[in-house]
């Protein structure tokens, strides 16, 4: 059976490095999902009944839907099947080289089972089609074997540049095959390391790479990889920034597992010169224009979060919870305004409270309570919506022990679980007799995880506006038994059930065309379709020789009309691609009358702050459900906005300030009354004078509710940050006993830091410990703003930090 298991992982890689890499990540992991559900029959009765659909429509509101004629005859003529000729058993990895371009490359590797795990054999095939048909170009590789852990990097930039790591001898020798020209050819050069990591580019010039040797020495390239040059040793950590900045952490001589005995340098000049930005780091995370740092404080056991907006050039301590060896921080989401933050609870609880951020990284507001972020597994439901701003959802543990999804639709301010779906109701299976709580649960990481039958995270695309796909169940909490799927056409507000059983999905056309496919054991012949956005489902009948479904795939950024099936037949080892075209079927282009105004985030239309959310409401011209026509690949979303009046909502609480539970109010911390509130921020003492209230990052509120603050520079020196090594710049010429004085020099600062802190924070001869406010009720309400840039580039894991392509982002 081992050419079935092997042939069923599949997986992805997309062109841009970053955040498509974490879809990579999921989406293979989800292969090996369904292997793990192979052969399990018990679930098929539930398959069964959603085989009960009619011909011409596939979803469950079949009574209101009108079937489409023609279908077949519109796409039969443009379906393309294309067998693999060669043996291509074992993995697959595809990457799309380009925007708009069709070039898709394919890469299989097949390890021979009981040799060394180095040998196999590696096929390189090329698409200029989107899919349709594929070349065999393992040639232009020198029949090279590529390793599937290194597969394809393409430059995240679009310019056609392709990277794959050769094992020349299986001994260690490794060959770069370097494309400029979207992979049609390769110019090879010798590596003079050995990699242990992917090849990372440089956001902004992608002849610039980055690579860690498995000896953990940084290697750097800037002709795009023909020659190498050392750079630094002992790295632990390393990532690109903005204008050409590297950052990484060095181990200095002891092991990168000694975490806080780490130190953070940065080079602007691409190695030539470095400067250290904090020691004693545990660990360190970019995201927007912050740079966070964990650093240990006080005996050593334990460590708070430092945050620069500077590039490490000063450093504020964040008024965060500090945490233990045991716990972990983790980065959730970043925009240039704003962060969300996971502080894990002490124990091994499995949950833990998200926190967000302040414009400047330094106060934060508590937002949810009992997020479920399990230690074992790193996992968590967080998921970005990035087709409406401000929308997130994730799932909490209950007291009851229960997990559940909630929902805000205002970046943290509110939580609320998901209302029940007008078209389904709670089976009879809800194992409690809780009344009114019947309730939509979302599937997503921590169902994969658990091994549940999900075979998609939840789906949304900044293009396709308010759309959201996602595998559900109902009840009062989330159910292991088989999830159906749902959409969203208004960001989260409300669902609808849309097709029974697991499925494959995917958006098309900017969210004018959805499809799906059913995930199944049995031989699949059927894809599904939606031109409403998932109102009304049709088949089409794709081939008559029915294929063992893999994987659905198109083109990252969902313009694209091309959807490629893989699987395979009877001949296990040969993979077949399906690619249906379905331009044919949107035969009109759309024109204005096809699109409505749609006033986003609108609960409550009597309100003249309906749809107001951080502070301005938006007016969206998107695609009539009713019209059957093409969005076109240069589709852009037109957007008006408008600001609103500011109410108390539209401001966190500010430092020495906290909301009471269920009050907008912020309420001045007793340590605090009737006295000055010194803050230390940048290195000098800041007097605030504040009614309390900081208005939220990202918001553009006007008028309205106006609270007055100030902050004072007192002009006097105090120490914001555990850490103070800004003299420090070593440009690695620094002798072994320079060094050694710096460290004792630092050691004795940092002593120092630690009484100047204490200091500083009392007021009035009290440590003041910063109250974080609930920003709103808990989960019950609602509102907030989008966070679409979660980069997993700049992410990195605990269990794993040398783990490039990890799609857990601790900053431990
Ligand atoms: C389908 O393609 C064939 C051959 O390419 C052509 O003869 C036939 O007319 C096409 N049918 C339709 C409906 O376009
Ligand atoms: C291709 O591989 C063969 C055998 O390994 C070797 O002799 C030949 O020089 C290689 N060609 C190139 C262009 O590297
Ligand atoms: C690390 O430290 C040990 C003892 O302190 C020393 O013998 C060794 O040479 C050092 N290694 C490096 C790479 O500096
Ligand atoms: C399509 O395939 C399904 C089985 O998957 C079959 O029941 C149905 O009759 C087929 N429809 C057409 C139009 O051939
Ligand atoms: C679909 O693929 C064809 C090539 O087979 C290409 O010409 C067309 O532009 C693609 N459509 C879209 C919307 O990407
Ligand atoms: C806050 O409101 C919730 C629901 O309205 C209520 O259950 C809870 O007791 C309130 N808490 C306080 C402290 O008033
Ligand atoms: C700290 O000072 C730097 C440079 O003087 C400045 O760019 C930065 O905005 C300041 N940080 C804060 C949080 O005020």
């Amino acid at each position: 059976m081992i050419w079935v298991l092997c042939i069923l992982s599949l997986g992805f890689i997309w062109p841009a490095a970053g955040r498509h890499a974490r879809n990579a990540e999921h989406l293979s992991g989800l292969k090996r999902f369904q292997r793990d559900f192979g052969g399990d029959d018990d679930d098929r009765s539930a398959v069964e009944s959603s085989v009960l659909l009619s011909q011409s429509s596939a979803g469950p509101n079949d009574q209101t839907c009108t079937p489409l004629l023609g279908v077949e005859a519109a796409l039969l003529n443009h379906t393309s099947t294309f067998m693999f000729k060669v043996r291509t058993a074992g993995s697959l990895s595809l990457a799309w080289v380009g925007d708009g371009t069709g070039v898709l490359l394919v890469l299989t590797t097949f390890h021979a089972p009981f040799l060394l795990m180095r040998f196999g054999q590696s096929n390189l095939y090329r698409s200029e089609d989107y899919g349709k048909t594929f070349r065999d170009v393992t040639d232009r590789i020198n029949h090279t074997f590529i390793q599937s852990e290194f597969g394809i990097s393409v430059s995240p930039d679009h310019s056609g540049k392709v990277l794959l790591t050769g094992d020349v001898s299986g001994f260690g020798r490794f060959r770069l095959f370097r494309s400029r020209d979207f992979g049609l050819s390769f110019a090879q050069s010798d590596l003079p390391f050995e990699p242990l990591i992917q090849m990372l580019f440089n956001p902004e010039d992608s002849n610039t790479l980055l690579t860690l040797s498995i000896r953990l020495d940084l290697w750097l390239s800037e002709d795009f990889g023909a020659t190498w040059r050392k750079i630094h040793d002992s790295v632990c950590l390393v990532r690109w920034s903005s204008r050409n900045t590297i950052y990484f952490t060095t181990s200095n001589n002891v092991s990168c597992s000694e975490k806080g005995m780490l130190e953070l340098k940065k080079t602007l000049n691409y190695g030539r010169s470095f400067q250290t930005i904090a020691t004693r780091v545990y660990s360190f995370a970019l995201g927007g224009k912050f740079v966070f740092a964990s650093i240990m404080t006080g005996t050593g056991t334990e460590r708070t979060i430092h945050v620069s907006v500077d590039g490490g050039g000063h450093w504020n301590m964040a008024q965060l919870p500090t945490a233990t060896n045991q716990q972990f921080y983790s980065f959730l989401a970043a925009n240039q305004d704003m962060i969300f933050m996971h502080v894990d609870d002490p124990g091994d609880t499995g949950i833990g409270t998200i926190y967000v951020s302040d414009d400047r990284g330094i106060v934060f507001s508590k937002s949810l309570e009992r997020h479920l972020y399990t230690t074992t597994g790193s996992d968590t439901d967080f998921t970005t919506i990035s087709s409406l701003r401000g929308v997130y959802l994730t799932s909490i543990l209950t007291e009851d022990g229960v997990v559940e999804t909630v929902i805000t639709y205002d970046q943290g301010a509110k939580w609320q679980t998901l209302r029940r779906p007008e078209n389904s109701q709670c089976g009879s299976d809800t194992s409690t007799n809780r009344a009114n709580t019947c309730r939509l649960h979302i599937h997503a990481s921590y169902s994969t995880t658990m091994k549940m039958n999900v075979p998609m995270l939840p789906l949304s695309q900044p293009n396709a506006v308010g759309l959201i796909l996602a595998h559900g169940s109902l009840g009062d909490a989330e159910s292991t038994l088989f999830p159906d799927v749902y959409v969203s056409d208004d960001g989260g507000y409300t669902w609808m059930l849309a097709l029974k059983g697991p499925h494959h999905y995917a958006i098309l056309d900017s969210g004018g065309l959805l499809v799906a496919v059913e995930h199944t054991n049995a031989l699949v012949n059927q894809i599904k379709f939606s031109t409403d956005e998932g109102q009304c489902w049709h088949t089409y009948n794709f081939t008559n020789d029915p294929l063992h479904f893999s994987g659905m795939d198109s083109e990252p950024g969902s313009r694209s009309m091309n959807v490629s099936l893989w699987g395979y037949r009877n001949d296990f080892s040969k993979w077949v691609v399906v690619t249906i075209d379905f331009k044919k079927l949107l035969t009109r282009d759309c024109d204005d009358g096809d699109y409505v105004e749609w006033l986003a985030h609108s609960a409550d239309r009597s309100g003249s702050s309906d749809g107001c959310v951080l502070g301005y409401k938006e007016t969206l011209l998107r695609l009539r459900k009713d019209s059957v026509c093409w969005n076109g690949r240069d589709f852009v979303v037109r957007r008006k906005p408008s600001p609103c009046l500011c109410t108390e909502v539209d401001y966190h609480c500010d430092f020495g300030f906290y909301r009471p539970e269920n009050s907008s109010e912020c309420v001045m911390q007793e340590e605090v009354k009737g006295r000055a509130l010194e803050f230390c921020l940048n290195d000098t003492a800041e007097q605030l004078q504040t009614s309390g209230y900081r208005k939220i990052p990202g918001n553009q509120c006007e008028g309205g509710f106006q609270p007055t603050r100030k902050e004072t520079d007192l002009g006097k020196i105090c120490t914001s940050d555990a850490l103070h090594p800004n003299f420090l710049t070593d440009n690695s010429s620094l002798n072994a006993v320079a060094i050694a004085m710096v460290v004792i020099a630092i050691l004795l600062t940092s002593a120092l830091a630690g009484v100047w802190l204490v200091k500083k924070y009392v007021c009035g001869g009290r440590f003041l410990v910063h109250r974080y406010s609930v920003m709103r009720e808990s989960v019950e309400a609602n509102k907030i703003e989008g966070v679409d840039d979660v980069d997993t580039q700049y992410m990195e894991t605990a269990k794993a930090q040398f783990n490039e392509d990890s799609d857990q982002d601790l900053l431990d």
